[in-house]
């Protein structure tokens, strides 16, 4: 990248949270907190039938127990990176939020880092976690993986160019895992060293 300083009136801007449409709210809280240990900071109701919902990991803590309080959570909520918005509508037929039906689309996945691939991995399965690819393992070919992260038919690229991507993305994510949430949204899974 550029070693050019940014603008300096964006000092002090940094991003916050992803936002992802759920369909069931539970089970959305459910998977983050006990898979991924985030913690429930707060589910707000605009209305009955909408609701807003944050889940993050402690930032630190104030003792460096790693340890935060609900209260303290939610005072750092401007401060902290890396939560997630979980957006839940209750629509009047309870039909649920209908997602693309192919994988081209603007939205990726979702990025974690873990200490141990290996031990999360295991934790993903007594979870029941969908795995696509696991630790090692090649980039499958089939599924939502089988393109190059969701971009599907927009690529329409040659065979040729198509291989060459899909060698690259191998090495490239050959410590990674691939997994899915509740949804449908991919979580990419990497180590942290
Ligand atoms: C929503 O998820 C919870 C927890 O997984 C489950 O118990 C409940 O049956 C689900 N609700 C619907 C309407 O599917
Ligand atoms: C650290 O802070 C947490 C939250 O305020 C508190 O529950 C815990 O007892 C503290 N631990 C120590 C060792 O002070
Ligand atoms: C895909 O690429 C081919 C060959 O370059 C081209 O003829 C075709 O119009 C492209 N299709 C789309 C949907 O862009």
């Amino acid at each position: 990248g550029t070693d050019a300083p940014a603008d300096i009136r964006t000092l002090g801007y940094f991003i916050n949270h992803l936002s992802l449409n759920v369909n069931n709210l539970t089970r959305s809280i459910e998977f983050y907190t006990s898979v991924f240990g985030m913690r429930h900071m707060f589910t707000y109701h605009l209305t009955p039938r909408l609701s807003f919902t944050y889940l993050t990991h402690s930032a630190g803590g104030r003792n460096g127990t790693g340890y935060q309080t609900t209260q303290e959570l939610i005072r750092d909520k401007n401060n902290a990176a890396g939560a997630i918005e979980l957006v839940h509508f209750s629509p009047r037929d309870k039909k649920d939020i209908e997602g693309p039906k192919t994988r081209t689309g603007t939205f990726s996945h979702v990025g974690i880092i873990v200490p141990n691939p290996k031990a999360t991995q295991e934790r993903l399965k007594e979870f029941g976690v969908r795995i696509y690819k696991e630790v090692g393992a090649e980039m499958p070919t089939e599924g939502p993986l089988s393109n190059p992260f969701y971009l599907g038919d927009a690529t329409n690229l040659s065979e040729e160019e198509f291989e060459e991507i899909r060698v690259g993305m191998g090495k490239l994510n050959m410590l990674n895992i691939f997994a899915e949430d509740p949804d449908g949204n991919l979580l990419e899974i990497q180590p942290a060293d």
